[in-house]
């Protein structure tokens, strides 16, 4: 056995999401549902694993997504394999498995799920990740990357935590144009590789775009002084994109344009963004997105036009811890049944279960613990009453009701006790949960 599986420790970069943090993601799943839904959208969920053509040609080849980051491997058939670093291939593939050109176009979907990219651990990069995301197939519209935008703004604000970010916008144009703006700039680049990082100097002849936002002083110089995309970009492109940034005006979405944001997946066109912590820049992007009209097509299906974004989970959470926003406390337990000898227990499962069944969050009657070390746990447990059923209760079928705040205690019949407890709740705080609400 080997020294980390002896250790039985989580695998590096993977982390246990734990009760408090699940609070945070509980919060954040319903603000993202809630708005989809209002929207129109959709919840859609794809494999883990999905044949790894589907992103080697999807996210592209020359991608650092691709290239460094994908968990890869044959399967036990000799298939090879991805679990999928991001959501959009795998869903444009289900576009085209399931034949949605036929369903009412645009097709809207929402995803919160876990990706895994093998990237170098540390704050806000993992390799199990969260993404909530969103995507609109089959149409081209500017009104529409516009809305999914404002969608992701409303979402960030109802988190409490949009000001801490500032919208890049961009557009990279359509394929045609970008193909001479990257031929324009294969060239400039050609015979200064030497001065480019290890990563730009693969780029320059694969990926020559990406260049452009690397963070490397050195190739940022050079970068700088490269041909400029503004004189490639078509009329349509440029209309499209001025469009856009009208729409975001009109829908008070607040924005800066970045000239040289390109994203790091292949498959954009047109109008590209990103969501900037105002503190760090470009490191820790919360969310970003685009339009990405080429990769149906590339997937083997029709030409479809789309566009999306994504935010990471675990990044926005920490957003919303720094600046101190609470989750509710939907966790917490209102009552504990303690109680002394096995008929008493009988009845103590008997009275949770109906708590239960009346929306009550409650715990206990196990173990065969002593009465005073069984108030202690319902203190560790923090809740606000305590039910006591010891032997000679049982017996006189009453029940003792302690309110653990105040140490007071009532006497009353076995009978009244579920009902009882009912009436002491706060109603906002009733869990009632009906299959089909
Ligand atoms: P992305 O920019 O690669 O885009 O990822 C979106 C977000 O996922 C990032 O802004 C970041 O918050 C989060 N994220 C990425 N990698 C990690 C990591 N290792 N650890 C923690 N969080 C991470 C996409 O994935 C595209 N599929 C977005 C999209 C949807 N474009 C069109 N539709």
């Amino acid at each position: 056995m080997s020294e980390e599986s002896k250790k039985l420790q989580t695998v590096r970069g993977m982390r246990d999401i734990l009760p408090e943090e699940h609070e945070y993601f509980t919060l954040v799943k319903k603000a993202v549902r809630h708005r989809c839904r209002q929207a129109g959208f959709k919840r859609i969920t794809t494999p883990t694993l999905e044949y790894a053509d589907v992103f080697e040609r999807g996210v592209g080849d020359a991608t650092d997504i691709v290239e460094k980051e994908m968990y890869t491997f044959e399967s036990r058939s000799a298939k090879r394999m991805s679990m999928k670093p991001e959501g959009t291939a795998g869903i444009v593939r289900a576009y085209i498995e399931h034949g949605m050109s036929s369903w009412s176009q645009p097709v809207q979907f929402y995803y919160i799920e876990p990706h895994f990219r093998y990237d170098r651990p540390q704050k806000g990069r993992y390799r199990q990740f969260h993404q909530f995301g969103f995507e609109v197939i089959g149409a081209r519209d500017f009104s529409i990357d516009a809305q999914i935008i404002n969608l992701s703004y409303k979402i960030l604000k109802d988190l409490g935590i949009v000001d801490r970010f500032e919208l890049q916008v961009n557009t990279i144009g359509t394929p045609e144009c970008r193909k001479s703006y990257e031929d324009a700039l294969q060239n400039y680049f050609f015979g200064k590789e030497r001065s480019l990082c290890e990563d730009c100097q693969r780029r320059a002849e694969k990926n020559p775009l990406r260049i452009l936002d690397c963070k490397q002083e050195d190739c940022q110089i050079l970068a700088s002084m490269a041909p400029k995309f503004d004189d490639y970009l078509d009329d349509e492109s440029r209309e499209y994109y001025q469009n856009v940034l009208a729409f975001l005006t009109e829908l008070g979405v607040p924005y800066v344009e970045n000239k040289k944001l390109v994203r790091g997946l292949d498959y954009y066109s047109d109008t590209v963004f990103e969501f900037w912590d105002k503190t760090q820049g470009a490191q820790n992007a919360i969310g970003g997105g685009g339009r990405y009209d080429g990769l149906c097509e590339l997937l083997g299906g029709q030409a479809t036009p789309a566009v999306g974004v994504a935010f990471g989970v675990e990044r926005v959470i920490a957003h919303m811890q720094e600046v101190n926003v609470e989750p509710p406390k939907k966790d917490k337990v209102h009552v504990y049944v303690a109680c002394l000898g096995d008929f008493a227990k009988k009845k103590a499962v008997k009275i949770l279960s109906d708590l239960h069944d009346a929306g009550i969050h409650a715990l206990g009657a196990m173990g065969k613990a002593s009465m005073r070390s069984q108030l202690k746990n319902a203190d560790k447990f923090d809740v606000d009453w305590t039910i006591i059923l010891g032997e000679i209760e049982v017996k006189e079928n009453i029940a003792i009701i302690r309110n653990m705040e105040r140490g007071a205690q009532e006497t009353i019949s076995l009978d009244d006790v579920v009902e009882n407890i009912i009436s002491k709740i706060d109603k906002k705080e009733i869990d009632r949960y009906e299959v089909g609400e």
